[in-house]
């Protein structure tokens, strides 16, 4: 039986720097609940010499991930110094020496989880990744376990706490998306490459991740539909407004008989809607059972010590299997294979602005096209904002396909009458 857990930390920036803050603070209670202590005995990082804020001794750091595997006192390895291919071979490498590994790496394990996962389970090890997703929310754990007897057909919510804090900024503080950029960056919510966060390639991460184990199928990256925020016209948010909507960022993942539609864009949700209501970092996810119905997890999506509180939950359930001796016993390959949707099985309600001519008869023609195309208007409306000489049109469709949505956007572009297809929306969380 051990009487203490060494943990080899890889990376003490934002994510490690508060693993070891909990591991210390609350060194006796997690004491208390293991009945052993836990403790950092070496920590990897890119420079030594780099001034930090810690009560760690400066000699445990080091920049040789071999100096770390070969150590056979450390017990467990956590991987925080993000990116893909050194984190990757890390995790590899310690789990083939039959050290266990906790990840906050979503890049990682949306690419290669499944890989990773068996080589976990072929060298009796743990590789836990709770982190991975919606920061400090214990999500991948109640799909895993909590809701694990139920058939789940629907995630949707928000997922990515900096494009999040951006359009909230942006909306609330009337801040301009480079300021609210930069402030996301300063409190460490933004990845290495923030590209990732407003590109929604973060987002469409963590909906591999979420979508691959609530359908038990085996989602990939190429997989999901992905609008970054940089689409987001000026003056959109302010129209959303008018129209009871707020712009958000969101992800999706929905099954059906006909299969999977996993995406990432800017919504239209209706004010009324709990999402619309979600600020700053926070993320929201619902998640639909066929036996629970609906549930809604909330809570802080990025940062140091959120993140940092699932790592550390992990580490703690990764202890408890190794006082136990049973690890690497989780993994349960895919029951399904993946079958994605084509887009004239996808049903949704958008949103659409549309600069036209000021002429006599725009209207009709423009009804027009959307009849052409079995499209049922909701909501059709002359906006008094003027863009390039003409006057805006916003048509709020009911449910249409995402096909029909295309092909009315193609004649849309070809209609003599419009100026410019401004932008266009799904609207998440209302049918009609
Ligand atoms: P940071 O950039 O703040 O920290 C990275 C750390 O890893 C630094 O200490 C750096 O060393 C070290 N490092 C990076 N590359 C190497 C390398 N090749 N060899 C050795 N050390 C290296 O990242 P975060 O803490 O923000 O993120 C870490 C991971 O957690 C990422 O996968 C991220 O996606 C994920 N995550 C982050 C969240 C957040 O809110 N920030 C939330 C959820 C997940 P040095 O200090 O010397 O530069
Ligand atoms: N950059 C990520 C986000 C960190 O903003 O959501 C948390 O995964």
């Amino acid at each position: 039986m051990k009487n203490e857990i060494n943990i080899g930390l890889l990376g003490f920036g934002v994510v490690g720097s508060g693993v070891a803050k909990i591991l210390h603070e609350h060194r006796d209670d997690l004491s208390h609940k293991l009945g052993v202590p836990v403790k950092i005995n070496k920590v990897l990082v890119k420079d030594v010499n780099k001034k930090r804020n810690t009560d760690l001794s400066a000699d445990i750091f080091t920049t040789d991930l071999d100096e770390i595997i070969a150590d056979p006192t450390i017990d467990l390895i956590v991987e925080v110094i993000g990116g893909t291919s050194e984190a990757k071979q890390a995790i590899e490498r310690s789990l083939r020496s039959g050290k266990g590994v906790v990840t906050a790496n979503k890049d990682v394990m949306a690419q290669s989880g499944l890989e990773l996962l068996q080589l976990a389970d072929e060298n009796r090890c743990d590789l836990f990744y709770e982190a991975s997703v919606g920061g400090g929310i214990p999500l991948i754990r109640t799909l895993e376990d909590g809701l694990a007897s139920d058939r789940i057909h629907a995630i949707t919510g928000i997922v990515n706490g900096t494009t999040n804090f951006i359009l909230t900024k942006m909306k609330h503080e009337k801040k301009t998306y480079e300021e609210a950029l930069q402030e996301a960056t300063e409190l460490g919510f933004a990845e290495a490459d923030p590209s990732a966060d407003v590109d929604g390639i973060d987002a469409a991460r963590k909906m591999v991740i979420l979508a691959s184990l609530a359908f038990s199928t085996d989602v990939r990256m190429e997989d999901v539909f992905v609008r970054g925020m940089k689409e987001i016209r000026k003056g959109d948010l302010e129209l959303a407004d008018q129209f009871g909507y707020t712009i958000k960022m969101a992800g999706s993942a929905k099954k059906d008989e006909a299969g999977i539609e996993v995406a990432v864009e800017p919504v239209f949700v209706p004010n009324s809607h709990p999402l619309a209501s979600v600020n700053n970092e926070f993320n929201a996810v619902y998640v639909y059972g066929d036996a629970v119905g609906e549930t809604m997890f909330y809570g802080p999506g990025a940062g140091s010590l959120p993140t940092a509180t699932s790592v550390t939950g992990d580490i703690v359930a990764a202890c408890r299997n190794l006082l136990l001796g049973v690890n690497g016993k989780r993994l349960h390959a895919p029951q399904f294979k993946c079958k994605i949707k084509s887009d004239s099985q996808k049903y949704a309600r958008y949103f659409h602005r549309i600069s036209v001519k000021d002429e006599v008869g725009v209207l009709t023609r423009l009804s027009a096209v959307y009849s052409n195309h079995g499209a049922s208007l909701a909501t059709v409306i002359q906006h008094a904002d003027r863009n390039n000489g003409g006057v805006d049109l916003i048509m709020i469709t009911h449910e249409i396909s995402r096909q029909q949505h295309l092909d009315i956007m193609n004649e849309l572009q070809n209609t003599p009458e419009v100026i410019e297809v401004l932008s266009f929306y799904r609207v998440e969380g209302e049918t009609r």
